[in-house]
C-alpha cells in the first residue's frame, strides 16, 4: 500500500472516530446505561426507574439502570461525569450529588454546573423528618426535645456525606441543637429498611422513599419540609404547622450527561423526559408517591442548569454555617 493510500486511510479513520455517534447513525441505536449514584430501591433508583421506563419506549432502546453507590453519591457522580460523552452513559443526579455536594466537598471531582451537560428535571421529592415507629414523640415538637435531651445516643440514619438524608438532617439538627451520632448508609433503601427494624431512631428522608411506610403505619413522620401539606400525606403537618417553619427541603432529581454531549442527543433525551412526565401513568405513579412534577421549562438543559446554580446558592451557606466538610 503505498503512504498516501494509507495516510488516505487514516485521516479516513480519525474523521469517523471524531463523528459523535448521534451523527453515525441514528441516536440511540444501543442500551442506554443510567448511573444511579445510590442503593437500589431508594429514592433515586425509584424516580429513575419510573421515568427512565416511559423513556425507553421513546427512545425505542431500553435505559438500565446501573447503582454505583458511595461517598454520598459522589462516587456515581463522578462515574457520571467521566463516562464517554456519546449519549449512551447518563446519570440521575440530585439535590446532593449536584448542589449540596460543593460546599461538602473541598475536592470534589467534579463541578456540577460545567462537567455537566443538563438534561431536565425528574421529580421534586419533598423531605421529611422521620423517627422509628415506637419512638417516644408524637409530635415535632416533643421529637426535638428528645433529640436535645438524647444527644448522641441517637442514632441519625443517612446515605452518607452530602446525600439529601444528610443535608436535611444536618439542616434540622443545626435549627434545633440535636447532635445525634451519624449513621451512615448507601442510599436510603437500606437506611429506612433499618429505620423500620427500629435498629436506628431517625431520618430525614424524601417522601418517594417514605410515604408508603408513613402509610403503612411502619414509621412516624412529623413534618415535611414545604410550606403546604402533600396530597399524598395530608396527616403529615407541614414544618411550619409542626413549629419550624424555617426547615425547608424540597429535593429533586434530574438528568444529566457528561459535558460535551452532542446538544441534538441532549435535546432528545429532553423531549423523552418531557414526554415521560407528560404521560397519565407515569404521572399516576409519581404523584402516589408524593412527587412533584416538573413544571415544563425545568425539563430542558437551560432550566435545570439554572436550576443546579440556584441550589448550589441555596446550599453552600446553609452548609458552610454548619461547619460541616469533609476531608477529600
Ligand atoms: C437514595 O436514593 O438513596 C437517596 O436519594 C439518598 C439521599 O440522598 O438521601
Amino acid at each position: 500500500m503505498t503512504i498516501t493510500r494509507r495516510l488516505a486511510l487514516a485521516a479516513g479513520f480519525l474523521a469517523a472516530a471524531a463523528l459523535p455517534a448521534f451523527a453515525q447513525g441514528d441516536y440511540p441505536s444501543k442500551p442506554i446505561t443510567m448511573i444511579v449514584p445510590f442503593a437500589a430501591g431508594g429514592p433515586t433508583d425509584t424516580i429513575a426507574r419510573i421515568v427512565g421506563e416511559n423513556m425507553s419506549k421513546t427512545l425505542g432502546q431500553q435505559i438500565v439502570v446501573e447503582n454505583v453507590a458511595g461517598a454520598g453519591g459522589t462516587t456515581g457522580a463522578t462515574r457520571g461525569k467521566d463516562a464517554a460523552n456519546d449519549g449512551y452513559t447518563i446519570m440521575m443526579g440530585h439535590m446532593g450529588t449536584h448542589a449540596a455536594s460543593v460546599a461538602l466537598y473541598p475536592n470534589l471531582a467534579y463541578d456540577p454546573t460545567t462537567d455537566f451537560a443538563p438534561v431536565g428535571l425528574a421529580a421534586g421529592t419533598p423531605v421529611l423528618i422521620l423517627a422509628r415507629k415506637d419512638f417516644p414523640a408524637e409530635t415535632l415538637a416533643e421529637f426535638i426535645e428528645v433529640a436535645k435531651k438524647e444527644g448522641a445516643a441517637l442514632n441519625n440514619a443517612n446515605a452518607g456525606v452530602g446525600s439529601v438524608s444528610h443535608v436535611s438532617c444536618l439542616f434540622f439538627n443545626a435549627l434545633t441543637g440535636a447532635k445525634p451520632t451519624e449513621i451512615p448508609y448507601k442510599g436510603t433503601g437500606p437506611a429506612l429498611n433499618d429505620l423500620i427494624a427500629g435498629q436506628v431512631d431517625y431520618l430525614c428522608d424524601q417522601i418517594v422513599n417514605a410515604a408508603p411506610q408513613i402509610q403503612a403505619g411502619t414509621i412516624k413522620a412529623y413534618a415535611i419540609g414545604i410550606p403546604e401539606r402533600s396530597p399524598a400525606l395530608p396527616d403529615v403537618p407541614t414544618s411550619a404547622e409542626a413549629g419550624l417553619p424555617d426547615w425547608q427541603v424540597q429535593a429533586w432529581n434530574a438528568i444529566f450527561a457528561p459535558a460535551g454531549t452532542d446538544p441534538a442527543i441532549v435535546a432528545k433525551l429532553s423531549a423523552a423526559l418531557d414526554t415521560a412526565l407528560d404521560d397519565e401513568t407515569v404521572q399516576k405513579r409519581l404523584l402516589e408517591l408524593g412527587s412533584v412534577i416538573p413544571e415544563k421549562n425545568l425539563r430542558t438543559s437551560d432550566g435545570l442548569g439554572a436550576h443546579v446554580k440556584s441550589e448550589i446558592a441555596k446550599w453552600s451557606p446553609i452548609i458552610k454555617e454548619s461547619g460541616v466538610t469533609v476531608g477529600n
